[in-house]
């Protein structure tokens, strides 16, 4: 494992506010930096957003107030939803903001210094929505934008262009000789047959029919197209191009720093084709891993901001607390698979996992400790069978999840956590703690607290990169000093002697599917 960590989310455009889909990434790359620094891997996570390009300008106009003025509303919602989510981002970037603009700037120079772009003409098919230019094959007979459906327009201007084939080779290279560059690793095919076997155009990196980005300083009369100037936010942040590099040479200089990217399933290329060619153009390393997720949908509808067919993560955070909503997003969806939200999915999920699997454990565990052992810990003596299989599952847990997580499996490293809680659950189903103690069988009693008690320290502890509000209400209803509460006793057995157990409410009250999932539907919008 590298001992640094460098971790990003797309910067989001904000021409309207954040829906699940948005929140999904951000959550899923929270969890990851959170676990890394639980681990004691000094991180550094990034996310921002990406307030350049016609369509907001456009969107300014329709509202009658300055691009500057829709943009700073926006990104300030998402700044408060990231709070809400909990969110541990280091930094948050705005691409309107001096210390990109003028960073960004730089970045062009250098390409263009270094002769990797070049001044012609642009003709193609432009989707405004998604800021994309699309060749004649792409757009079809009917002339629809492959990526959202809408209709494109023809649009010619003098531009300037980014050489690709000058650094097809290289990438390709890597692309061979790294195969975890692109994850999961089906993608990588996808990039290959649909983008670069049939061609690679030179990618075009400036515009001159609207001013609302980074104006190009060797030719003003052009604003950077908003690709590059986006992109250019994961080394601007750090400082890159600036007088105050040091963030830069800590995390993306340093070769033991791993880098990740996570992006959406709609923006694979750009991190995956142009990116890359970018940084080799300025001389810089490659991320080590772009984690392509797959994109949510809502009841089998695409979820878009502009068809309004969306939901928002606040409703769900007033009503069912935050962990419930991190939790159903980073287990309900196999982490690089696309997703149907739906209200039963979700009612369900939080009543199976949480209600049930997890809180009521924690709710019995701690009724039975007070109830039994005055609210103290007993001690592990001569464990049975019975405590030995619940050890070496709480070993073999401890190790998949993160094996799973290292690896950026996180649905499937959860699901490993669940299984130890599940077996925690059958184990009190198995040893039946209320006839040992009708028949003064204490010694065994004491052994099934201490290793329930253990199972859920530990299962909380994995699980604490998610369910950021109930971890720290755990630790203190099974009295865990600091010491305590480090990530490394889960690789003990039991070392909770003596702790002062409380009882509380439970975490996770269980949904009355029927009300929840017909209140969820009425604030998704349809
Ligand atoms: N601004 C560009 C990204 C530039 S990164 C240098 C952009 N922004 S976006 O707001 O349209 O989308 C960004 C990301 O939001 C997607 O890549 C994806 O991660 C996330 N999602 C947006 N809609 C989503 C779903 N319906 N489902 C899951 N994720 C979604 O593209």
């Amino acid at each position: 494992m590298k001992n640094k960590f460098y971790i990003t989310t797309p910067i989001y455009y904000p021409s309207a506010e954040a829906h699940i889909g948005h929140a999904y990434c951000t959550v899923m790359c929270d969890i990851l930096a959170r676990y890394k620094r639980l681990r004691g891997v000094e991180t550094y996570f990034l996310t921002g957003t990406d307030e350049h390009g016609q369509k907001i300008q456009e969107k300014a106009k329709d509202k009658g107030v300055t691009p500057q003025q829709y943009v700073d509303e926006i990104a300030a919602k998402f700044i408060d939803l990231w709070k809400e989510l909990r969110i541990s981002n280091d930094d948050f970037i705005r691409t309107t903001q001096d210390r990109h603009v003028k960073a960004t700037q730089k970045v062009f120079s250098k390409l263009f210094a270094n002769d990797d772009i070049y001044l012609g003409k642009y003709e193609g098919w432009y989707c405004t929505p998604c800021e994309s230019f699309w060749t004649d094959t792409q757009v079809g007979e009917d002339h629809l934008c492959p990526d959202c459906g809408r209709p494109v327009h023809k649009e010619v201007e003098e531009a300037y262009f980014f050489k690709t084939q000058k650094y097809l080779p290289q990438l390709l290279k890597e692309m061979d000789e790294n195969p975890k560059f692109i994850l999961p690793i089906a993608r990588k095919n996808e990039m290959m047959n649909t983008f670069i076997k049939p061609g690679l155009n030179d990618l075009c990196v400036s515009r001159t029919s609207f001013d609302w980005g980074v104006p190009i300083l060797e030719n003003p009369k052009h604003v950077m197209y908003v690709w590059l100037d986006a992109l250019s936010n994961y080394i601007t942040a750090l400082g890159y191009g600036s007088d105050n590099d040091s963030l830069f040479k800590k995390f993306w200089a340093d070769p033991n720093c791993e880098i990740v990217h996570v992006v959406g399933a709609d923006i694979s290329r750009f991190h995956v084709i142009y990116w890359p060619m970018f940084l080799t153009g300025l001389g810089l390393r490659l991320p080590d891993r772009v984690f392509v997720h797959g994109l949510l949908d809502l009841n089998g509808d695409k979820m878009s901001k502009s068809k309004g067919n969306v939901v928002s993560p606040l409703p769900l955070i007033k009503r069912y607390g935050v962990d419930a909503v991190r939790w159903f997003l980073a287990r309900e969806f196999a982490f690089g698979s696309d997703g149907r939200f739906t209200s039963e999915l979700f009612a369900e999920r939080t009543n199976m996992d949480l209600a049930n699997n997890f809180g009521n454990l924690v709710n019995r565990t701690s009724a039975m400790i007070v109830k039994y052992f005055d609210g103290v810990v007993p001690e592990l003596r001569s464990p049975s069978e019975k405590e030995e299989n619940i050890r070496v599952l709480t070993e073999k847990t401890v190790k998949t999840y993160e094996i799973c997580m290292d690896d950026l499996k996180v649905s499937e490293g959860l699901t490993a956590v669940g299984e130890l809680l599940n077996a925690a659950n059958k184990y009190i189903e198995e040893s039946q703690p209320w006839v040992l103690s009708k028949e003064g069988r204490i010694e065994e009693l004491g052994n099934v607290m201490a290793v329930l008690v253990n199972s859920i320290v530990t299962a909380t502890k994995l699980l604490s990169p998610v369910l950021v509000e109930s971890a720290p209400k755990v630790y203190a209803q099974f009295g865990l000093n600091k010491e305590q509460e480090k990530y490394d006793l889960v690789y003990e057995f039991c070392p909770f002697k003596g702790n002062k157990v409380s009882r509380c409410d439970p975490l996770f009250p269980r949904l009355d599917i029927k009300v929840e999932t017909e209140y969820i539907d009425s604030i998704s919008k349809h």
